[in-house]
């Protein structure tokens, strides 16, 4: 088993610039995430992973009761300043998602952003997560696809370029996961481990082409308004084909519940 790093720190991670189509990445996944989560007044949600608390800000915006676990004391103490920031006394627990001290039955929902590859256990992560969840909710889990089309694509230009002999200018390839991360979800992977404790009810994709070698450079040069037409474009496709999606996300029911409460 991998150990868990409890000095993670997210500003030891992000790239110094953010590129047009990573900035529209990371709004999207959250917008898709916490639409698909479709928080209630009254609901008591658990974020898994929470990292900055950022999701659990805007997720506490619609009256919902939010619970945070995260194992990192360092990204404990950013959640506690957004929260405080914010006018929030929203609890975190310090926890792992391989064992989540909650009373089984007892949320209503459960979401899990961009994290599940950073667990040690993402299989016994998944079948916690099923145990908390009440009869009638659900868990929402979003996720990096490590087979999207613009890795796809990246890989042949670089196969191209290394033909031509034209030097590599990444330390890290982007579709060689980094060193934090402990396993490479692809579609059918993510559907596979989901599927041993959880009904999987509804899947979309999110964003199209982000990270694609050049990409980033050519939506920067373009006028914004043109650059926003092309991102939102690959957007729409990449709903609609998650398995070429650059993030996954998925809603799924607990495998021994059915049915989820209200319209779908
Ligand atoms: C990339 S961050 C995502 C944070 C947040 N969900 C977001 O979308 O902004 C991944 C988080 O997962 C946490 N993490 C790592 N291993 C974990 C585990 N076993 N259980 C729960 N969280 C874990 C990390 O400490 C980190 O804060």
């Amino acid at each position: 088993m991998n150990r868990i790093d409890l000095n993670w720190d997210d500003n030891e991670v992000l790239p110094d610039r953010i590129r047009p189509d990573v900035e529209f990445l990371f709004y999207r996944m959250s917008r898709a995430t916490i639409d698909m989560v479709d928080p209630k007044p009254g609901e008591r949600i658990l974020d898994v992973g929470c990292g900055r608390a950022i999701d659990i800000v805007n997720m506490s915006e619609s009256g919902a009761m939010l619970i945070g676990l995260e194992p990192s004391f360092v990204m404990i103490s950013h959640a506690r300043e957004t929260l405080k920031l914010n006018g929030q006394n929203t609890f975190v627990l310090q926890a792992i998602g391989e064992n989540i001290p909650i009373v089984a039955g007892s949320v209503d929902k459960v979401v899990c952003k961009g994290a599940l590859d950073h667990f040690a256990d993402p299989g016994k992560a998944l079948q916690q997560m099923a145990l908390v969840i009440k009869p009638g909710g659900y868990a929402v889990i979003a996720i990096a696809n490590f087979e999207s089309l613009g890795f796809k694509l990246g890989k042949f230009i670089f196969w191209v370029r290394r033909i031509l002999n034209i030097r590599n200018p990444y330390k890290r390839l982007p579709w060689e996961p980094p060193p934090d991360h402990t396993i490479k979800f692809s579609y059918g992977m993510l559907l596979k481990l989901a599927g041993q404790h959880l009904k999987v009810d509804k899947v979309i994709g999110v964003s199209m082409l982000s990270c694609m070698p050049g990409w980033g450079d050519l939506l920067a040069r373009l006028p914004k308004n043109i650059a926003s037409f092309l991102l939102k474009g690959f957007d729409r496709a990449a709903r609609l084909l998650p398995g070429l999606s650059d993030v996954i996300v998925l809603r799924c029911v607990p495998a021994l519940h059915t049915t989820i409460n209200g319209p779908s």
